[in-house]
């Protein structure tokens, strides 16, 4: 009786708050202010449109969520404006870039949904050796620049990610063993703060801002432009082999061995995917050497097991990038968690195989397509490119940044898959923590994490420093504006956990 009594209460007060103070019609007032200050470099869209749809789009469906409009900003000083205008009014608010995001509410709101799609100008500078990029770009966009003048930059593996949130996070790409992270090649960021005021940050500019903008995704402010480090690239090596679930051992035996590789010009990605509609486990790597052809041994063990399809050849770097299937899943629902691993055991190889066969079957009564675990082996140098940043909060060891990603077609099921996927990292960390005491300590990259992950988890030491330096960037009424529910979504240094719904 109480707990009804209690239940009703708040439910009641949800309801009151979400409908007087923050409802759509509330919201769709701060969208009539945004359409009237923006200049019409801008377009602002109601619900149902066809730009609308565009705006709000995801690549999850299950990250999407129906914002009261959405508007396109066409200037960096429209995005000033827009910004003081869901600060002063307290409107929740979301930052698309590529819209890759899976977790709802991160880069989608019941809000306003700005989309930086606008922002797509990619511009190469010879001298510098630099290329601008806009933050409503795809990766694939900045190779299509980049390869006829053979130039390449730290991005994306496969099609449709975001420059934006992949950069702000952290990203982890192809070529990260010989240079770092994406966001460890970053010359300068184009920022637009809180108040509205337009700033270029660069590490002798601000040094604290450089630092919270390497991790801390929209924390401080939004991104209208990326200046990125750019190196020489020619013809690379790899593409796509799959191999089934009977070969799971000889495929583990391959991957300790290649774990000990020390040639940075090698990489790869290894799904293990229990498939419902085979009932069963395979394996979809991709395979990447930054030449034309690898040196022997690298490979070969992976090669020799026999496969169900093979697209492997040397190829340009954009024709690598498209061999991925990873747009497949696109129009499905999808979530990502991160397991922090510090190296790949006999132990840690078993518990992915029983993790696998058991959410398979577990979740074969559901609307589940796809359980996947990935195995992402890196150098341990890969942090030593860069000095700190606000993601990893420790640079003085690797970790491997493995993840889950499970797919899903019907919104009933969203709760059980979600916390399918938690239990199923919760289980693979444990292992990987009785593996290594290290890895319980692991920087977890806000990229691949479930929410609901502790900000601590997120930036541990780091958190102080990007508290403080949050505290510097407000202005008086945009610190007003944070104590509702106009402020910046995904990893939210001020809340804990860090995640937030506004349904
Ligand atoms: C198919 C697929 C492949 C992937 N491959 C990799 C990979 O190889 N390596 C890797 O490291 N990660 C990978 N990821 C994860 C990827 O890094 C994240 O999904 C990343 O956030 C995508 O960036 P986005 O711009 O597309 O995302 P969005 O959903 O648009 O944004 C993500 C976050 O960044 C914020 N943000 C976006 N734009 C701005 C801006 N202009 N200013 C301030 N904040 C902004 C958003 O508010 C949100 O919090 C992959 C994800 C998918 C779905
Ligand atoms: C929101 O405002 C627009 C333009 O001001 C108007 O056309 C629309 O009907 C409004 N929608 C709601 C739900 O009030
Ligand atoms: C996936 O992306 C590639 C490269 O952009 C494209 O050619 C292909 O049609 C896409 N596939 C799907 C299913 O969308
Ligand atoms: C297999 O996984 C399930 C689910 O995480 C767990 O309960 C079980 O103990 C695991 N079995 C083995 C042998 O690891
Ligand atoms: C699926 O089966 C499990 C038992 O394995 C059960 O607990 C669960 O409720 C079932 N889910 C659905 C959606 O039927
Ligand atoms: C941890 O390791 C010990 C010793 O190898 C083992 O007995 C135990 O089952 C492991 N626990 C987990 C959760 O893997």
């Amino acid at each position: 009786m109480d707990r009804l009594f209690t239940t009703v209460l708040l439910l009641g007060a949800a309801f009151t708050h979400g409908a007087t103070l923050h409802g759509p019609r509330g919201f769709n007032s701060t969208c009539t202010q945004i359409a009237q200050a923006v200049s019409s470099a801008s377009t602002v869209s109601w619900p149902s449109s066809d730009l609308y749809n565009q705006d709000i789009a995801h690549w999850s469906l299950a990250g999407i969520e129906a914002s009261a409009c959405s508007v396109e900003p066409g200037t960096p000083s429209d995005v000033g404006k827009i910004l003081q205008i869901v600060g002063a009014n307290r409107t929740p608010f979301a930052v698309k870039g590529g819209g890759h995001a899976t977790n709802p509410g991160f880069s989608s709101t019941t809000g306003v949904q700005i989309a930086m799609s606008k922002f797509s100008d990619v511009k190469y500078n010879a001298q510098t050796q630099t290329v601008d990029v806009g933050a409503g770009l795809v990766w694939e966009k900045v190779y299509e620049v980049l390869e006829p003048l053979g130039r390449n930059v730290v991005g994306g593996r496969t099609t449709g990610v975001g420059v934006a949130g992949f950069t702000l996070g952290g990203g982890y790409s192809w070529l990260t063993n010989q240079y770092g992270l994406s966001s460890d090649n970053v010359a300068a960021f184009e920022l637009v703060l809180p108040s509205g005021q337009v700033k270029s940050v660069t590490q002798s500019s601000n040094p604290d801002l450089f630092f919270a903008l390497r991790g801390g995704y929209n924390n401080f402010g939004i991104v209208t432009k990326f200046t990125l480090k750019t190196y020489p690239q020619g013809q690379v090596w790899g593409g796509q082999l799959t191999i089934g679930g009977d070969h799971l051992t000889e495929f583990h035996t391959a991957l300790a061995k290649f774990s000990d590789n020390t040639d940075p010009k090698a990489q790869l990605l290894a799904p293990v995917i229990y498939v419902q509609a085979f009932g069963g486990p395979i394996v979809n790597l991709l395979l990447f050497y930054d030449g034309p052809t690898p040196p022997a041994g690298i490979f070969d063990d992976f090669l020799a097991i026999p496969n169900l399809a093979k697209d492997i050849s040397t190829r340009s770097f954009l024709s690598i990038v498209g061999a991925s299937m990873a747009n497949t899943t696109e129009g499905s629902r999808d979530i990502f968690e991160f397991v922090p691993n510090t190296k790949y055991t006999p132990q840690f190889f078993q518990a992915v195989v029983n993790e696998s066969l058991f959410w398979g079957q577990r979740l074969s009564n559901t609307s589940s397509t796809t359980s996947t675990f990935v195995y992402e082996p890196f150098l341990p140098t890969i942090f030593n490119h860069a000095s700190a940043s606000a993601y990893p909060f420790n640079r003085a060891r690797a970790f491997l940044p493995s993840n889950l990603n499970f797919v899903w077609t019907s919104s009933a099921d969203d709760l059980i898959l979600q916390d399918a996927i938690r239990q199923s990292g919760k289980r693979l960390a444990e292992v990987a923590a009785n593996d290594s005491a290290d890895a319980a300590t692991a920087s977890i990259y806000g990229n691949y994490a479930l929410f609901g992950t502790s900000v601590q988890r997120l930036y541990g030491s780091n958190l102080p420093r990007l508290r403080a330096i949050k505290a510097t960037i407000r202005s008086p009424e945009y610190h007003e504006s944070l104590l509702g529910a106009g402020r910046f979504e995904c990893v939210d240094l001020d809340y804990s956990p860090l995640y937030t719904h506004y349904h």
